[in-house]
């Protein structure tokens, strides 16, 4: 089963940059990373940030804004204190100029990980 919903219009999203999108009351982290698209839960597992709000480092890692912690953008995984949960990873589809993303399935770099 699937549950797609639309995010974002692809040129809306340069490489290198993350954006918020509200998808039903669940808001997502968009990301760009070299023309690759990536999804994953926007609120940091630490606390309540935003991390659509923070800044991509080290090619594949999102810093939150907040504390500084990091996670790797295409599994979740946390990578830097104080973060110690791993983040909702979602799988991307693009279809023509337009990114969408399943819901109920995860990243594919997610689920090779496990
Ligand atoms: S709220 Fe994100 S690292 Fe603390």
């Amino acid at each position: 089963m699937s549950n797609k919903v639309f995010l974002i219009q692809r040129e809306a999203l340069a490489p290198g940059q993350v954006c918020k999108v509200e998808t039903s009351g669940c808001p997502l982290a968009v990301y760009n990373i070299d023309g690759e698209y990536f999804a994953t839960s926007d609120v940091c597992t630490h606390a309540t940030a935003s991390l659509s709000e923070g800044e991509i480092v080290d090619v594949d890692l999102i810093a939150c804004p907040v504390h500084d912690g990091q996670f790797h953008i295409p599994t979740g995984q946390a990578v830097g204190f104080p973060c110690t949960v791993d983040l909702r990873t979602y799988k991307v589809i693009v279809e023509a100029d337009q990114i969408y993303a399943d819901l109920d399935e995860e990243s594919e770099a997610a689920s090779s990980a496990i």
